[in-house]
């Protein structure tokens, strides 16, 4: 697996396994006993290292924290029964890891060292990963800016960090959504494609104020005229209305989802019909109105699939139905928990097995 990529391996003499509570994993909370690191110097990545989990040593000057090249993905990897690891679909993060680096300007790392090196980190720290049905080991790879320097302009080095933990899921209840129509989270030409981590502090405020009303997640709606539906704060939104799949089209405002497009896909081998387009607000509305929006949830990676309860616009709540009842993300969740786990073929060829 590690041919070739040269990891430098250090182990940690203290391990934290045994003192850890595998009963209490809050999302983002825990990390296993090693990270990986990496660093970009001289035009190429090198020092590839996996080290104990611990603190980093930074100048206070790096470019990073002044002007925000940093981004990061967010992957999970899960254990079967029979104890074989698997990794769902690094290789679409890969890609997506490589559109934000761009974007920012960064280097890019190529895809099989941005696995390898996950697969590698994974490998090592495999106890770490939860047994538990709906816990899997979040995998947060990251990269940002090191040079000490306040000019703003790209930065000559960067570091390339992975750091994993067990985690259950992150949202536990239905969720009480509002639909955002005055902040933006992205306009055309920005950055919303990206998962850049000043689009995630852009959004605190909005979701602060949003949760000060009783709310758990915004979407977003377009930056021009408030008027369609974009994603949530940490997942894409996906509908079923009047029997289709719809959901925003993964244009550049937009996080293309690989939870997201795995949902289409399993919707298409459903002979589900699905529509990646324009969703207007007014038509979800009138769906919550007449019946005919059947299911709602938010997809990604530590969303899973989390259902929506209800949906608010300028002050009037709509309930939707008891999320136990919705057939379609009901079994888009148990399907792909099967694959996940090793329960039922794999026949995407989603799992990548460490
Ligand atoms: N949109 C946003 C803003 C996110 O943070 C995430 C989470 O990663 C997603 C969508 C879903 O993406 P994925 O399914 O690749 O995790
Ligand atoms: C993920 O699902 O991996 C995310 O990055 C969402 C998040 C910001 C917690």
């Amino acid at each position: 697996m590690t041919d070739t990529l040269d990891i430098k391996i250090t182990k940690t003499q203290h391990s934290r396994l045994a003192e850890t509570d595998f009963s209490n994993l809050p999302f983002g909370k825990v990390f296993s006993d090693h990270m990986f690191v990496a660093d970009y110097a001289d035009g190429e990545w090198k020092n590839f290292e996996i080290l104990p989990y611990g603190p980093i040593l930074m100048s206070p000057a790096i470019s990073a924290l002044h002007y925000g090249q940093s981004f990061f993905e967010g992957i999970k990897a899960y254990k079967h029964a029979d104890g074989t690891v698997s990794i769902f679909r690094p290789d679409k993060n890969a890609i997506r890891f490589n559109k934000s680096a761009e974007r920012l300007c960064m280097p890019t790392l190529p895809e099989e060292v941005f696995v390898q090196s996950i697969a590698a980190l994974v490998d090592i720290d495999r106890e770490w990963i939860p047994g538990k049905a709906n816990h899997a080991l979040y995998i947060r790879p990251f990269m940002f800016a090191t040079d000490p320097f306040l000019g703003v302009t790209p930065s000559a080095t960067y570091k390339f960090i992975v750091i994993i933990g067990p985690t259950g899921p992150y949202f536990s209840k239905a969720l009480r959504v509002k639909i955002e129509t005055h902040f933006t989270r992205a306009a055309e030409g920005g950055m919303g494609f990206a998962k850049a981590a000043g689009n995630y502090g852009s959004a605190m405020l909005p979701a602060r104020k949003a949760a000060q009303e009783g709310f758990d997640q915004l979407i977003w709606t377009d930056a021009k005229e408030h008027k369609y539906v974009e994603e949530m704060g940490a997942a894409n939104a996906m509908f079923l209305l009047d029997g289709k799949l719809i959901t925003a089209e993964a244009k550049d405002t937009i996080l293309d989802g690989v939870t997201r497009d795995t949902v289409i896909a399993l919707a298409k081998d459903w002979g589900i019909p699905v529509e990646e387009r324009k969703v207007s607000v007014a038509e979800l509305i009138e769906g919550a109105k007449n019946g005919k929006l059947t299911d709602a949830f938010g997809a990604g990676t530590a969303a899973t699939i989390a259902p929506v309860g209800s949906i608010s616009v300028d002050g009037e709540e709509y309930p939707l139905s008891d999320p136990a009842t919705r057939a379609f993300s009901q079994k888009v969740l148990s399907t792909l928990d099967a694959i996940k786990y090793g329960r039922a073929e794999d026949t995407h060829g989603w799992n990548y097995i460490v």
